[in-house]
């Protein structure tokens, strides 16, 4: 875990950007016993949430750290509206289709790393950095994750069959649509695909991430969809086809037996499920979304 430990006088220009970057004021310009001035970096509360804007932002590389490995540097690190532009970013964003097909083809250890390291990039509340994530690439245990979750819903269907005795014990608000025929007739042919061999939840894919995280807000269930964003787009740049899985975050979310199968620790839930595959089709085109709901308070 990154730490601060120390500005370098020897090479600090004491250009001061440590000290207006730094959210919590840690860092501050004081004179030495010669008079000398000198930025001092001082944590005596532990403020410091290791977000790293010192070090990224000093010109001589002075800010002194340990527990982390050397920040990434790159020509146009400076410039980074320059790294992609808008409108070839928008392409991007507007090619990230949800993958329900996928070829029958393992991904590379490699390339699920890479997906991971996507992820491991994304900001989170207060920068705390505690989500973790289980990797299920076992054929088997997808199945019986699968097929545990469409028991649920074969166990609702068998319900629906006395829906009329249930009635009065369902709540009011989702009583007309758990009840509707619509529902009835989706829960028949769950159970009919299923037994053709469908797999309705994770699609047949090779590779299952699971994002846990302890809760404290609902800042991890932010933290969780913008890191599980990263991984769907860093997925599609490996030429990999991702689907988000609410319906298994939805399980591991409530079934905290399964959870602990799993290996997810007791203070943890789910934040995010993810599948990763090499997609069987190429879209052709992006569709439209509905018209933006914008208010404008100037
Ligand atoms: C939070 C969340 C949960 C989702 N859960 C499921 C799911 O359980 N099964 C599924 O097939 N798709 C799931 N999706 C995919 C959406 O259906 C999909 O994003 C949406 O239809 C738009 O399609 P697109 O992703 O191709 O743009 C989920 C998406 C999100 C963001």
């Amino acid at each position: 875990m990154l730490k601060i430990q120390n500005v370098n006088t020897e090479i600090c220009i004491k250009c001061k950007k440590c000290i207006d970057i730094c959210l919590v004021k840690l860092f501050s310009l004081e004179k030495d016993e010669k008079g000398n001035k000198k930025i001092v970096f001082s944590d005596p509360y532990k403020f410091c949430f290791r977000c790293g804007h010192c070090l990224s932002i000093c010109p001589t590389n002075a800010i002194e750290y340990t527990g982390a490995e050397k920040p990434l540097e790159f020509d146009g690190i400076k410039n980074p509206e320059k790294i992609i532009a808008f409108e070839d970013l928008f392409k991007v964003i507007r090619s990230r289709r949800t993958h329900r097909c996928f070829l029958d083809k393992e991904v590379e250890k490699e390339k699920i790393e890479k997906v991971l390291e996507a992820m491991r990039y994304a900001p989170t509340a207060s920068n705390r950095q505690r989500q973790s994530f289980i990797v299920i690439t076992n054929k088997e245990i997808i199945a019986e994750f699968s097929s545990r979750i469409m028991n649920f819903f074969f166990k609702l269907e068998s319900l629906l069959k006395i829906r009329f005795l249930l009635y009065p014990f369902v709540p009011k608000g989702v009583r007309r649509r758990l009840m509707s025929k619509k529902t009835k007739f989706q829960l028949e042919s769950y159970r009919k695909r299923t037994l053709e061999g469908e797999d309705l939840v994770f699609y047949h894919a090779p590779c299952v991430i699971v994002l846990h995280a302890p809760s404290y807000s609902q800042m991890s269930a932010s933290d969780g969809g913008i890191a599980l964003t990263h991984g769907m787009f860093a997925a599609q740049s490996l030429g990999l086809g991702t689907a988000w899985i609410g319906f298994a975050q939805e399980y591991l979310w409530r079934n905290k037996r399964y959870r602990k199968k799993l290996g997810i620790p007791d203070r943890n839930n789910c934040y995010g499920v993810l599948i990763l595959g090499y997609p069987k089709y190429h879209f052709e085109r992006a569709p439209s979304r509905r018209e933006l709901k914008v208010k404008w308070i100037e």
